[in-house]
């Protein structure tokens, strides 16, 4: 049976630059994004690599589309790739933040990386060899303020990913965490990185780059993938200053983009 790398969040930037990455390598994809935004003109695009693709539109926040979705790959494909890379933050102080907006970090983040892998993994240790990357961010290294939710959503892929990769570790099934720093994948991170300053800029990549190198180094069995010297700078000056001076410092250069968001209203 052939096999296939599944992709969530795949019809746009970091996802979408995956699913080429992979199609240049030759490895067949099931992508898997919210309704109507290009899934089936990205599959066509895809084919052009001659390789099989399929896809599946839904909201992953909600957790029977996450069993429907993983139920539909089990019966119909053989797995050897997950890519958990949808994902969602922003910037807004706590206080004024909707709780559905809350819920639905907390829902795809969260329940849907643990939940789906938990539905495909002996879909993955059937294969002769699988891999699980599970996309993390430069913030799951220190909390912040303004963003909150989204950074604490991080940490957990991130030591969930470590743990699982430990627990994995004598199996067919490698699995690996990436850390991207700041890409501009949509006008929203644009925005939040031009805001951000020197800060925001700090270990800047392309969302292709970051695919590149992260299937480049998932296939050499890099259990913890950094990206550039940027973002490898970044990572250690967030485990050198005490937590009392890297959380004031962070806060203050993410209230930044708030308050230059009010200044644009
Ligand atoms: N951009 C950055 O600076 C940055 C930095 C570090 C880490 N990351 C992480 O990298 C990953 C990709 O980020 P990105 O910037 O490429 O994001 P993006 O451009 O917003 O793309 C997110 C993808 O996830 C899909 N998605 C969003 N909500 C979904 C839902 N409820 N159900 C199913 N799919 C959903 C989106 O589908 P639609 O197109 O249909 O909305 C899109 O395909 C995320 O995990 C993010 O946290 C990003």
């Amino acid at each position: 049976m052939i096999e296939y790398a599944v992709i969530t969040g795949a019809s746009s930037g970091l996802g979408k630059a995956f699913a080429f990455e992979l199609a240049k390598r030759k490895i067949n994809v099931v992508l898997i994004s919210l309704p109507h935004e290009g899934l089936p003109e990205m599959a066509t695009q895809l084919m052009k690599y001659s390789i099989e693709v399929a896809w599946y539109e839904t909201d992953l926040t909600v957790h029977e589309n996450v069993r429907l979705v993983t139920d539909w790959i089990n019966d119909h494909f053989s797995v050897s790739l997950l890519i958990n890379n949808a994902g969602m933050g922003g910037t807004k102080r706590f206080i004024e933040a909707d709780t559905d907006y809350i819920n639905r970090i907390i829902q795809l983040n969260v329940m849907s990386t643990s939940l789906i892998t938990r539905a495909l993994v002996h879909n993955l240790m059937r294969q002769p060899r699988a891999y699980i990357l599970n996309v993390a961010s430069m913030a799951a290294f220190s909390p912040m303020g303004f963003k909150t939710v989204y950074p604490a959503s991080k940490a957990f892929i991130h030591h969930f990913t470590r743990g699982l990769y430990q627990e994995l570790r004598d199996t067919n099934v490698f699995v690996s965490v990436v850390n991207p720093g700041p890409m501009k994948t949509n006008h929203d991170a644009t925005t939040r990185i031009n805001r951000q300053g020197l800060f925001g800029r700090l270990g800047l990549l392309s969302p292709e780059k970051v695919a590149a190198i992260s299937i480049r180094q998932l296939f050499k069995r890099d259990t913890m993938i950094m990206l550039g010297w940027g973002n490898g700078i970044s990572w250690l000056l967030m485990k050198v200053l005490p937590i009392w001076v890297r959380l004031p410092l962070l806060t203050k250069a993410i209230e930044r983009e708030i308050k230059m968001e009010r200044c644009t209203r």
